[in-house]
């Protein structure tokens, strides 16, 4: 294809090239400051003699310039430490997958530390063979490799009412997406030999809250991982070190940490958490029961109130979306608040049930934006409006909020979470 072809995809290289290097030239042709002797064509300082060695750094940590790049809690959301949440920092992060040492935590009564040589999993119940699994003995069993994404169902739920957050860290922060090591929880039930009327699985933790939660067994027998790796690495005790149940695409407070027993019966448990909490509360007062899949969602995680543009020119949008029922299909962006939609570039894999990275280059003049992301999966389900999402949910829940998010690019560049319509 020639230089002067007019075709569409050549034309915004184009411009995208001339961005970068005028980004280059940017900084280039600043006025000199005392501390631009690190610059060129000086020799910086880093390289005027040498650097660490080796040792004494057993494992690593991010470079002290990204000290900003952390989990963040909101002090007013939770009455306790131990009962709290911190939030995944989406907005400084690319790609799929979330660091482990970022992903953010929700626990009910703190983090157990367990010692791994103490660690039991028993199985019980509507089953010939109550059985009881070392650590050791499930590292032993066949594993497999997963990407998942985990949202919390409260992801969101400040929002049900209007704008409040000002960032995609708290407006949707409490989702991640790692690659987790573990063995089919289908191998373990068929191990422990379930009885003929076994339907629902009642999955506990070893934690304080001993958080449990009932699962039909056609999931606990379809996907469901127990997982001791996020990563590659073990997990990390806040993520529920040694071992976490994964119920992929269906609500985080179904993951089970710090995974102690499973019981096997015929009816589901009505604990707690599925009658107190992460129930979605309707207009009617009556009480949604059971909402275990997580529908398809997505942000702009840049542009975002914690990620403004810096400068005019070629700007990239960034975001993720996932889904719960499947693989994401397609995303679009609308930069004027829905009106108008362009698909947006899907760029890394596409997993079933895990986070996508999508793309939309743009030009920006200065002029404001209103900055949406829909997100659309393989069942054809379309991710709604916060509107559409009321007419039928009203303001009354916390959890399972899917509407789309809208952003305020001003003209100062910095960014706003409002809602049109
Ligand atoms: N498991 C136990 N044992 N105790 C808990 O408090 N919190 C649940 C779930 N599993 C919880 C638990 C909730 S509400 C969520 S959203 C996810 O874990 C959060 O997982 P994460 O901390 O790894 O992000």
């Amino acid at each position: 294809m020639s230089e002067t072809s007019d075709d569409p995809k050549q034309a915004s290289r184009r411009k995208f090239l001339a961005g970068a290097a005028g980004l280059a030239f940017g900084a280039a042709t600043r006025p000199a400051r005392a501390d631009d002797k690190n610059l060129p064509p000086n020799v910086a300082g880093w390289t005027k003699q040498l650097g660490d060695g080796v040792v004494a750094r057993p494992y690593g940590t991010p470079s002290k310039f990204e000290k900003d790049v952390i989990r963040r809690d909101v002090p007013w959301l939770t009455a306790s430490r131990e009962s709290s949440v911190s939030f995944t920092p989406l907005h400084e992060l690319d790609g799929i997958i979330t660091p482990n040492g970022l992903c953010f935590e929700r626990h009910h009564g703190g983090i157990a530390e367990i010692d791994p040589n103490d660690y039991r999993l028993m199985i019980h119940g509507l089953v010939d063979k109550p059985l009881i699994f070392t650590l050791e003995d499930l590292k032993r069993l066949p594993r497999v490799n997963r990407i998942y994404f985990l949202e919390c169902a409260a992801n969101s739920g400040m929002e049900w009412r209007g704008a409040q957050l000002n960032g995609c860290q708290y407006t949707h922060g409490m989702v991640h997406c790692v690659q987790y090591t573990g063995v089919p929880l289908k191998l373990l039930l068929e191990q422990a030999a379930l009885k003929a009327n076994a339907s629902w699985i009642m999955a506990e933790g070893g934690d304080a809250a001993a958080l449990n939660r009932s699962l039909p067994m056609h999931k606990a027998l379809g996907d469901c991982l127990v997982a001791y790796r996020s990563n590659g690495e073990m997990l990390r005790p806040e993520q529920g070190y040694p071992v976490r149940l994964v119920v992929p695409g269906w609500q985080g407070n179904m993951w089970v940490k710090w995974l102690r027993r499973i019981k096997v019966g015929d009816r589901p448990w009505y604990s707690r958490e599925e009658t107190g909490k992460y129930t979605d509360l309707m207009e009617n007062g009556k009480a949604r029961q059971f909402t275990f899949e997580m529908d398809a969602k997505s942000v702009i995680t840049s542009p975002s109130p914690q990620a403004p543009v810096k400068r005019k020119g070629f700007t990239v949008i960034s975001g993720l979306a996932w889904s719960g029922r499947g693989k994401i299909k397609r995303v679009d962006v609308s930069l004027d608040g829905g009106r108008n939609w362009r698909t947006a570039r899907i760029d890394g894999p596409v997993f079933d049930r895990a986070c996508v990275r999508f793309y939309a280059e743009i030009e920006w003049n200065g002029e404001e934006l209103l900055l949406q992301s829909r997100a659309m999966d393989d069942t054809g389900y379309v991710q709604p409006t916060k509107g559409d999402l009321r007419k039928i949910r009203g303001v009354n829940s916390v959890y399972h909020n899917n509407g789309i998010q809208t952003w305020a690019l001003k003209a100062s560049g910095e960014v706003e979470n409002v809602e049109v319509g």
